[in-house]
């Protein structure tokens, strides 16, 4: 990520958008209230997330899988930075995730977000990924470059990514071989 900061308070016009949500954030392991809401969203990233012409499966995730994956990436010296967003009723309907490696001090790979299908269009996703990398900035004040990736067609997250001052770095090509 570019280290130029916004020239607008993007934070600011974020939050207006996004009035009535409500922000969650942990480090580390999911908290054990937000599993089974968390489980739902990372299932729709494999459903939700444009891929271009390959073709994956839906992914079944739920509240065990979650914390399994928590531990494996404990194990891993991985440490996630997490920011979700609560609708007025409680429940968890945006999230994102950024993560440091123990190896790898002064990086940090911003992974997944999603806004729920239902909730999209009020710059959730904007919002959160900028009060995760507060987070993430105030937990591992070490970091200095972010990195991601994004499919070309899905211009949502390439608009959000380019408004936070991200940079193309580089061109992937992935391949798929049906049996
Ligand atoms: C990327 C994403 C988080 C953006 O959601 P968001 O924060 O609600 O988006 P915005 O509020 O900036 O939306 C801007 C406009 O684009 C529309 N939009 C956002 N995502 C859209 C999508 N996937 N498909 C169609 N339209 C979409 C919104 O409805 C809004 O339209 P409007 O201006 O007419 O109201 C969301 O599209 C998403 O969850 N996608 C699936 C998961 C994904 O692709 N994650 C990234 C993988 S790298």
């Amino acid at each position: 990520m570019a280290g130029s900061a916004p020239e607008i308070d993007l934070t600011a016009s974020a939050r207006l958008s996004a009035r009535g949500y409500r922000l969650v954030q942990w480090t580390g392991v999911t908290p054990p209230e937000h599993l089974d809401d968390l489980a739902v969203l990372i299932g729709r990233m494999s459903t939700d997330a444009p891929t271009g012409d390959l073709a994956f499966e839906p992914q079944r995730w739920d509240a065990e899988r979650v914390r399994e994956r928590d531990a494996v990436a404990v194990r891993n010296g991985v440490r996630a930075a997490v920011t979700a967003a609560q609708a007025t009723d409680g429940r968890l309907v945006a999230y994102t995730e950024a993560s440091t490696c123990v190896v790898a001090d002064g990086f940090s790979s911003q992974g997944d977000t999603l806004v729920a299908l239902a909730h999209r269009g009020h710059r959730l996703g904007l919002w959160i990924k900028l009060a995760n990398l507060e987070l993430l900035l105030r937990a591992h004040p070490e970091v200095r470059a972010i990195d991601t990736f994004n499919a070309d067609d899905n211009r949502w997250m390439v608009a959000i990514n380019e408004q936070l001052g991200f940079r193309p770095l580089r061109r992937q090509t992935d391949w798929e071989l049906g049996l």
